[in-house]
């Protein structure tokens, strides 16, 4: 295959369609403009690489995405849409188109964006593999950590498997605390801040990237975004469920994995990110306290209708020769598969606490055995 990309924009919409021909290098790609109506003839002449829809006022812009994909299941299809119509917009990505860019304000960010995408794209392409680890906007994934019993690892799994992503690949990772009274992550992450999510509050109807950006501390070792939640009594007043669905959902458009810390208590908001997750991660302990606490919080997720039956996996922490139930028994006990093991270390996770350091901050450091089981956890996610 030769390198240069073949790109078709769909516009009817001149002085659009002008501010992305600028952005596109010209002597690398081959570009086409066409107009809608001819979407159906020029899909089938030649496969196409990128297909950009420019929004018109037609109502065939779903279909013409599906017809797309339906021809080739490759083309990278972005949707650059000039109203924010949250309903068709969702539609589109059902439909399979890879990103979606709201006009006028994310024009900027997609032309920032388009290379990543077409070396993404290359990737994709020239992989022997399907499975090729491909990063794009608009599906992120959404990992939530879980127990029914607090002080099981929650905020210390979650933030430290949330950096080993972003040290370890070139993912866009944010690490969300949903701990609404308590909070947590700042602490393990040793940031000072007075900004927390519940400053996005204004703007959550038309939450975009460059907001959560605004909003969200960078970790200075590994530049994982994290956002922190808000700790007196009326910030937390103003969060719902709403609010949790509409932030999870505009995270999910601008990172590639958004890793939520949940707290124990289950109410509106922890179900809500629940729901929205695309895998739940119960942290659980090897001993019969713990299992009975799981026991519980299924029997109640059933009461609530949740169904977590395809996104729940089990992290089995503090594991050691010592335990109590051996992870063997537990896989007759439990009916989530057990996808990780995290082995008790003490002392060596306790001098970072101490210390008031993240326990990951660099790509190559010497790693401790809480460290090591993470990165394999981490890595079984990536692949
Ligand atoms: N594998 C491990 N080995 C040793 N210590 C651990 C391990 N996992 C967690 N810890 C320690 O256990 C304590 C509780 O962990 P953490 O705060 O992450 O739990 P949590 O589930 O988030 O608790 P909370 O209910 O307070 O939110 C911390 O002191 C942490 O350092
Ligand atoms: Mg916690």
């Amino acid at each position: 295959m030769s390198e240069q990309l073949d790109i078709l924009i769909v516009s009817e919409e001149e002085t659009i369609t002008n501010q992305v021909l600028n952005s596109i290098n010209r002597e690398e790609n081959s570009v086409t403009v066409i107009e809608s109506k001819d979407v159906s003839r020029e899909i089938n002449r030649q496969t196409r690489d990128f297909v950009i829809f420019i929004q018109a006022n037609t109502d065939y812009a779903v279909e013409q995405v599906q017809y797309v994909k339906s021809i080739h299941a490759l083309t990278y299809v972005i949707f650059l849409a000039t109203d924010s119509d949250i309903s068709l917009l969702r539609n589109i990505m059902r439909a399979g188109a890879e990103e979606f860019f709201i006009l006028p304000d994310e024009l900027s960010l997609f032309i920032s964006r388009f290379p990543t995408m077409q070396q993404n794209y290359k990737l994709r392409v020239h992989s022997d593999q399907e499975s090729a680890v491909v990063f794009g906007r608009g599906r992120g994934q959404i990992y939530a950590f879980y127990s029914g019993k607090g002080g099981t690892g929650r905020t210390t799994i979650a933030s430290t498997f949330a950096q080993t992503i972003k040290l370890e690949s070139a993912a866009e990772v944010l690490l969300i605390d949903l701990n609404l009274q308590f909070g947590g992550v700042e602490t393990i992450m040793s940031l000072e801040t007075n900004r927390s999510l519940v400053d996005l509050k204004p703007v959550i109807h038309e939450l975009n990237e460059n907001h959560i950006r605004n909003v969200s501390q960078t970790e200075s070792h590994s530049k994982l975004e994290i956002l922190i939640s808000p700790t007196d009594a009326e910030a937390q007043e103003i969060i719902d469920g709403d609010f949790i669905s509409r932030l999870l959902r505009a995270c999910r458009r601008s990172f590639d994995f958004c890793i939520v810390d949940l707290p124990s208590a289950i109410d509106e908001n922890t179900v809500t990110a629940m729901e929205e997750a695309d895998k739940l991660y119960y942290v659980l302990h090897a001993d019969t306290p713990s299992l009975k606490v799981l026991k519980h919080f299924e029997e109640l997720s059933e009461r609530l209708g949740m169904d977590l039956k395809s996104s729940m996996e089990i992290i089995l922490n503090q594991t050691s020769k010592e335990m109590e139930l051996k992870e063997k028994d537990l896989k007759e006990l439990v009916r989530y598969p057990i996808t990780a093991s995290i082995r008790k270390d003490y002392k060596k996770v306790q001098t970072f606490m101490n210390k008031g350091e993240p326990i990951r901050k660099a790509q190559k450091e010497k790693l401790i055995p809480f460290s090591k089981d993470i990165r394999k956890f981490a890595k079984s996610v990536l692949s």
